[in-house]
């Protein structure tokens, strides 16, 4: 049960530049006792191989303890545990090598982000991704399970790429901003983790709006706790993320409103249709407030239209409008609610305006 090979990840996080002085190993462990061998220094030559076989003038520590005499040392990692920060150092205690062991557990069990796993291959419930429009922009989101706070090790990312092909990616000096393309240069993509650490940022530089989407994109996120390392992934396509933005209503006149696309919105609106759905409430079914995400049964209208973007407002009805793609089965946009005020209220915010003289009596 000697795993000595490391995980791919290992070559991409020495791209970093401490990955010769300060290198991170992963070790992935299956639940039995995993041991993975440290050495200190590099082969030795053979003339200095004589004297130094002993290797008795170097030191391994961990958290400023001693453990080990010699050049190498065998970690024992087992379950989630195990890992650590390995030091060696000369007799005067001169730091030679600074090696980080995370442990990567090959179970399907997540500790760090709040979800669940659904059996095969996707992560479906760790991430939330979704976009606006189609510009090729997305944001992915994560919660952390409340005992533990995560920090992103690794960000990859591409579109339509299987494992075996090379991807590469590279990190900037803040840390935070990943681009991963292919040598290819059909794949292109950054991503920013966002401030808080609870999102990242990704544009596809590929994208082209006006063409379908033939491959989806993978986007996988090594994150790191203590000494833990897990991986979540999720794959889709912009189309099956995108969610517009709130519409805005205005008024028209005192008995019709008017919706319009959010601005966020592709252009043209023939190449990019939105259908739309309304529901009234009646206000006396919601006298204490009510909004449009409660769950009234009392719903009068419900439609769906790509074409007229007019209303005929009753009064004391709450109108509430939401949007979709129309040539998608993608995510509804929030509703945008319409409070129509009572007939004889809008009359006298008429006779305000016209009349600048405060004479409304309700
Ligand atoms: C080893 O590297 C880690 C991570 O870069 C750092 O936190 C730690 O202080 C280093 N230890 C020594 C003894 O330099
Ligand atoms: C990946 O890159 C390596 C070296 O850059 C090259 O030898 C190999 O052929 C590439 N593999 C693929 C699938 O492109
Ligand atoms: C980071 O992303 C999270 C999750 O999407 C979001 O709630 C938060 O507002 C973002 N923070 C910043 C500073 O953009
Ligand atoms: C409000 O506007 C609509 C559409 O322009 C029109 O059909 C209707 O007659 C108008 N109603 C009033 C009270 O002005
Ligand atoms: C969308 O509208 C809802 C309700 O009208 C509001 O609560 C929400 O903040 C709006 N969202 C944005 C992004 O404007
Ligand atoms: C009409 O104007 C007066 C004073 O400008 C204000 O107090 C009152 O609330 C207004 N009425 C309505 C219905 O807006």
């Amino acid at each position: 049960f000697l795993h000595t090979e490391p995980v791919q990840i290992l070559d991409i996080l020495c791209l970093l530049l401490w990955c010769v002085l300060s290198p991170v190993v992963v070790v992935n462990v299956d639940g039995s006792l995993v041991q993975h061998p440290l050495t200190c220094l590099g082969s030795f030559n053979r003339e200095e191989e004589g004297w130094r076989r002993d290797n008795d003038w170097i030191i391994w520590m961990m958290d400023e303890e001693e453990k080990k005499k010699g050049n190498s040392f065998l970690v024992n990692l087992e379950e989630r545990t195990g890992g650590g920060i390995f030091t060696c150092h000369s007799l005067d205690k001169t730091l030679l090598k600074n090696t980080t062991v995370l442990v990567k557990h090959l179970d399907e069990e997540k500790r760090i982000l709040e979800g669940s796993t659904r059996t095969g291959i996707q992560d479906v419930c760790f991430m939330k991704c979704s976009t606006r429009n189609y510009q090729g922009e997305f944001h992915c989101s994560w919660k952390f399970t409340p005992t533990r706070f995560g920090t992103v090790m690794f960000v990859k990312v591409a579109r339509g790429l299987s494992d075996a092909e090379n991807i590469s990616c590279s990190v900037d000096a803040s840390g935070q901003q990943w681009t991963c393309s292919s040598s290819s240069g059909q794949s292109d993509i950054m991503c920013s983790v966002n401030s808080s650490g609870l999102g990242v940022s990704c544009v596809d530089r590929q994208y082209c709006p006006y063409a379908e989407e033939t491959d989806r994109i993978t986007l996988t996120i090594y994150m790191r706790t203590n000494y833990l390392l897990e991986e979540y992934s999720k794959c889709f396509y912009i189309s099956e993320i995108v969610k517009p933005d709130n519409l805005s209503i205005k008024k028209v006149n005192s008995s019709t409103i008017e919706w319009s696309y959010p601005v966020s919105w592709n252009r043209p609106i023939s190449y990019f249709p939105l259908s739309f759905q309304v529901k009234e409430i009646e206000g006396r079914k919601c006298k204490n407030g009510c909004t449009c995400d409660s769950p009234y049964t009392e719903v009068r209208t419900t439609v769906h239209t790509t074409e007229s973007s007019q209303w005929s407002v009753k009064a004391k009805v709450t109108v509430c409008v939401r949007a979709q793609d129309a040539l998608c089965d993608s995510p509804w946009s929030d509703w945008t609610e319409y409070r129509s005020v009572p007939h004889s209220l809008v009359y006298c915010i008429q006779q305000n305006l016209s009349s600048r003289t405060p004479s409304c009596s309700m």
